[in-house]
């Protein structure tokens, strides 16, 4: 292909996935199928990569996310960042009503929207590309988190159609979606990781995480509700979000103007309970008079503007009787407390149970059996126990002592220093923990092994045909095909899944043995380190720190995996069975040791190779990806637009700096 080919090919293919990208994020509408989506993708990144002279940063192949961030900068915000006045009842929202009634004269009216709780946000748009994005802060300035804003794919890095304004900033709030935390949640219990509690709290951690790449694998999303500017289309607010829409924007739906407050209290009454069947979290409705000119004139106080205010839903809160606490033991082994109650109705279900998290919680609480208490459903799915009524205890009630020996399996339980949760350490004897490393082995992103799923997996351990993963490979077709559900079709799946996991790469297997913090890329950065599982094995706690990422923490883990008896047993049961215990040929004949014992810090953007790719050659070929410039640092490879405060640093402390093509000479 020519290169003025090549360029039309790229620029329709950006629009077109940006169009996709847009209907699916924004518009929740797809009309093209995923594998479609990533097959065009594909084949975009393929003629960049071919035609690096078209590179855009604003390119929909480059919101995987890109450079660490070591500090964030801060920006002054051009007009600080309020907050709002809260109101928690009908009479406070009469107030405001009144207040706003005798500043303003003659009509107007009011625009109601849910009040979306999760990181504020400040994007500036010139010419209609993304500029820069800020977090609020301390209201007058905050950080800089652009690099991480880029990877949400609701953002628009360019705005469509050409209705908007030279220069603006349109401001909103950065959300975790229930779905995609959930999501998240399951995969860190999977790793042995801690969960984390809300979505609010996660999703503003998130954006100031200094790794895009994790920030782009987190799928955050992202409402907008303001927009700030000298040449805004309209004086009315309500006009210029629905004007937005059409620049790509995801502005709520919900949206709506009245004339009179009594409107506004049936919007409020409908969301209190419409708003458990949302995808995101919400703690409120805002309120604000529509048009820009009269916002002007009612001014703000030092806090917070005269002509808005957020009504704040309660909490839902019922009380009931805790009837008993049940433990549950996890694939890890953590222990969760959880509260069977008298059920009673909240928000709209029945609730029979509460999480108590932790012994911690139950302290705290002072609970004891037939108490009663109050349970409330607050920004999060799962109701909690919030207090104790303790007027109404029984003399006789007896504490809740928190169990000490595993419900599953009757072992001594452990708590270490610093964690919230109890542990049950019998990995390799307790039923719930045991079905969790094989569920964990078949997985999908594991050996991905077809025709097992968790329900098979737990049929076949109560049958008491597998009892680790070992048994998987002894598994014979007539004992599975006489099982309740399955048959011989099912039998023959399975057995034909397990034989091509045999063939499944090395880092696969190494990441299916479930070793505590080793995820899918731990994994792979010890396969391309270490070669095969003969090293892995008798690497020291040392030899294992030194390998760039692996902290002191996942080398233990590793060490303490390979010292059991039990799991070198089992990894020579499998490599018998010939699952693959080394990295393939293709990859170890293009390592080297040409960069050993360098330490290489790599900034920019390239043109023959990703970033990713650098990286790769520079640990295939021996060498060590450092993230900051030090003494310690033997060279800097600079591509296009890097950083000015990294090319002045490594000046200072005279570190060489280099380029692409001298890389890739010492590779030669
Ligand atoms: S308007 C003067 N509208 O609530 C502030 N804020 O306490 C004007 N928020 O930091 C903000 N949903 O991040 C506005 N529909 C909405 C909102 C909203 C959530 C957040 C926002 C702000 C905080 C105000």
């Amino acid at each position: 292909m020519v290169s003025e080919e090549a360029k039309i090919k790229i620029l329709a293919l950006r629009e077109e996935l940006e169009e996709h990208n847009y209907k699916y994020y924004v518009l929740s509408k797809p009309t093209i199928s995923d594998y479609d989506f990533d097959m065009k993708m594909k084949e975009l990144e393929k003629l960049e990569k071919k035609f690096p002279e078209f590179d855009d940063p604003n390119s929909p192949s480059k919101r995987v996310g890109s450079d660490l961030t070591k500090e964030f900068m801060q920006v002054v915000h051009e007009r600080p960042m309020l907050s709002l006045s809260n109101a928690y009842s009908k009479e406070e929202l009469l107030d405001f009503d009144t207040r706003i009634k005798k500043l303003i004269e003659g009509d107007f009216t009011y625009v109601c929207e849910l009040k979306f709780d999760g990181a504020s946000i400040s994007l500036t748009y010139k010419d209609g590309i993304l500029e820069r994005a800020t977090t609020r802060g301390d209201g007058q300035q905050g950080d800089d988190v652009t690099a991480n804003v880029r990877t949400i794919k609701s953002i628009p890095l360019k705005l469509r159609g050409d209705g908007y304004p030279r220069s603006f900033e349109i401001r909103g709030e950065i959300l975790f979606p229930f779905d995609a935390f959930d999501e998240l949640n399951r995969e860190r219990e999977q790793l042995g990781e801690p969960v984390f509690a809300n979505p609010r709290n996660t999703a503003s951690g998130t954006l100031k995480m200094q790794d895009p790449a994790i920030v782009a694998s987190r799928k955050l999303d992202a409402y907008l509700f303001s927009i700030h500017g000298d040449n805004l289309p309209f004086d009315g607010h309500f006009e210029n979000l629905q004007e937005a829409k059409g620049w790509g924007f995801k502005i709520s739906d919900e949206i709506q103007q009245f004339q009179s407050i009594e409107e506004v209290l049936q919007y409020i009454e409908k969301w209190d309970k419409e708003r458990f069947n949302l995808p995101v979290a919400t703690d409120g409705v805002v309120i604000k008079v529509n048009s820009i000119n009269l916002q002007n004139n009612l001014g703000a106080t030092a806090k917070s503007p005269r002509w808005a205010i957020a009504y704040k839903f309660k909490a839902e809160s019922a009380s009931t009787i805790l009837q008993e606490v049940i433990y549950q033991v996890g694939r890890t082994g953590a222990i969760t407390p959880v509260a069977n109650l008298k059920p009673v109705l909240l928000a709209g279900t029945t609730v029979k149970r509460a999480s108590l998290h932790n012994a911690d919680i139950i302290q705290n609480l002072g609970l004891h059996i037939g108490d009663t208490v109050y349970v409330e459903k607050g920004g999060e799915i799962i109701p909690k126990i919030t207090g104790v009524d303790k007027d109404k205890r029984d003399v006789l009630a007896r504490p809740v002592v928190f169990i000490s020996k595993c419900p599953e399996c009757n072992t001594q339980l452990v708590r270490e220093e610093g964690e919230a949760a109890h542990y049950c350490p019998n990995e390799e004897g307790c039923p719930p923990q045991i079905k969790g490393k094989i569920e964990h082995f078949i997985s999908r992103k594991a050996l991905d092994i077809d025709g097992l799923g968790q329900e098979t997996v737990d049929l076949l351990f109560e049958e008491g045909l597998i009892s680790d993963v070992t048994g998987l490979y002894t598994l014979k077709k007539e004992q599975i095909a006489v099982l309740e559900r399955l048959g011989d079709k099912s039998a023959e799946r399975i057995l034909t899944g397990l034989e091509q996991s045999k063939s499944a790469p090395f880092e696969k297997v190494l990441f299916a043995l479930g070793i505590r913090f080793v995820g899918e890329t731990v994994a792979k950065t010890l396969v391309t380190k270490l070669v095969n599982i003969e090293n892995i094995k008798k690497a020291s706690f040392e030899e294992l720190t030194e390998i760039n990422d692996i902290g002191g923490r996942i080398a233990q883990s590793v060490v303490d995996y390979f010292s059991s008896e039990k799991n070198l047993q089992l990894v020579d049961f499998l490599k018998g069975k010939g699952l693959q215990m080394e990295i393939s040929k293709e990859k170890l004949e293009n390592r080297t040791e040409k960069l050993k014992g360098l330490n290489i810090i790599i900034s920019g953007t390239f043109q023959q190779f990703s970033r990713e790719e650098i990286k790769g050659l520079i640990e295939q070929n021996g060498g060590k990806n450092v993230s900051s410039i030090s003494k310690k640092t033997s060279y800097l490879v600079a591509g296009e637009k890097i950083g000015p405060s990294k090319l002045e640093k490594a000046n200072k402390l005279g570190i060489p700096i280099i380029s692409e093509d001298d890389l890739m000479n010492m590779l030669k």
